[in-house]
């Protein structure tokens, strides 16, 4: 039997919806600079195929890693132009747009990850998140990568060790100072220019996490590292404010769910995947991994210091002792 007309219109009536349903499929992208693995190029991953498991056919997330769509340079600008959906900058680069983030940036400020874990859970650390709303941005979630540690071309034991060198740093005033006060020089380079700047002596010194290190290969341009665990490099996961705002509610309260419990893997993952890099960079033999001693470490800590001062007006005298406080 021949369907009536007025079946077909409710046939198409059913089917259309479903159609539109479909091209709905709404698409996230997320772009970091680092390698897939690594604490960050893994949490990103997990966080993709948690999606893919809890939001099929309404949310797809694209993962770009290692800066092969937007690098340092350019992907907070394509965040604010609608290029990208969801960054994971360190904080460090934040802070051009947050002066309040620079606290992360003090050096020998968090004794220990537990105690950084604690603040950034309390009321202020949590607030800090909402610092980057003035710029239409909304900080997510912290995510660790671990601890920073230091590296050259020559052992670098003591503060005056650093004199005249010439380090690779990230996009941030406190980073600059912190050299300087070692009477250093420091540049500011995005990540994925840095082992060509190693390669042409345009730097010769820097600091990172064990994961950066190997994950760049740069103990084929830096044979000394210091085992200084001076600082710590953390990520902030940040969307546009309006995109995010805009996505359904379900969808937002699914994917902050899904963000919680990454954000859970990635801290209790992070450490050990650090610890994996230590252990091949020992194993590739090209470096030597330099331990400070307890009085040498201090002396470390004392040069450092007088940059806590400098920008203690920015950052807020409370906001300091609070961080303190958690240690
Ligand atoms: C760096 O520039 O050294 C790091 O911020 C790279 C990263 O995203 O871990």
């Amino acid at each position: 039997m021949k369907p009536s007309i007025l079946g077909l219109c409710a046939l198409l009536s059913v089917a259309l919806p479903l159609t539109a349903a479909q091209a709905d499929v709404i698409t996230l992208r997320f772009s970091h600079v680092v390698a897939p693995d690594t604490p960050k190029g893994k949490g990103a991953l997990l966080f993709q195929q948690l999606v893919a498991q809890r939001l099929a056919g309404q949310v797809q997330l694209e993962v770009m890693p290692s800066g092969t769509a937007f690098t340092d340079a350019n992907e907070l600008q394509a965040l604010q132009d609608g290029k990208v959906d969801i960054l994971a900058p360190a904080i460090s680069k934040l802070t051009d747009l947050s002066p309040k983030l620079k606290l992360f940036d003090l050096p020998f400020l968090f004794e220990s990850r537990a105690a950084l874990d604690h603040f950034q859970s309390r009321p202020s650390g949590r607030q800090l998140l909402l610092s980057l709303e003035p710029s239409g941005i909304i900080g997510l979630a912290y995510w660790p990568n671990g601890l920073k540690q230091l590296s050259a071309r020559k052992p670098l034991r003591d503060p005056g060790d650093a004199k005249g060198l010439v380090f690779r740093i990230q996009n941030s005033d406190v980073l600059q100072s912190q050299f300087e006060a070692l009477g250093a020089t420091a540049v500011k380079l995005p990540f994925n220019q840095t082992p060509k700047a190693m390669a042409s002596g345009t730097v010769n010194a820097t600091e990172n996490t064990w994961s950066n290190y190997w994950s760049q290969r740069l103990d084929q341009q830096q044979r000394y590292f210091t085992e200084s665990n001076h600082g710590a490099l953390d990520y902030m996961l940040i969307v546009k404010a309006d995109r995010w705002r805009t996505l359904p509610f379900a969808v937002r309260s699914a994917l902050e769910e899904i963000i919680d419990q990454v954000t859970f893997e990635v801290k209790k993952q992070s450490e050990a995947e650090n610890q994996r890099d230590r252990a091949r960079l020992v194993a590739a033999g090209s470096s030597e991994i330099l331990t400070l001693t307890p009085e040498q470490r201090a002396r470390w800590r004392e040069a450092m210091r007088p940059v806590w001062q400098h920008y203690e007006g920015e950052i807020g005298t409370s906001l300091i002792k609070a961080a303190e406080s958690s240690n």
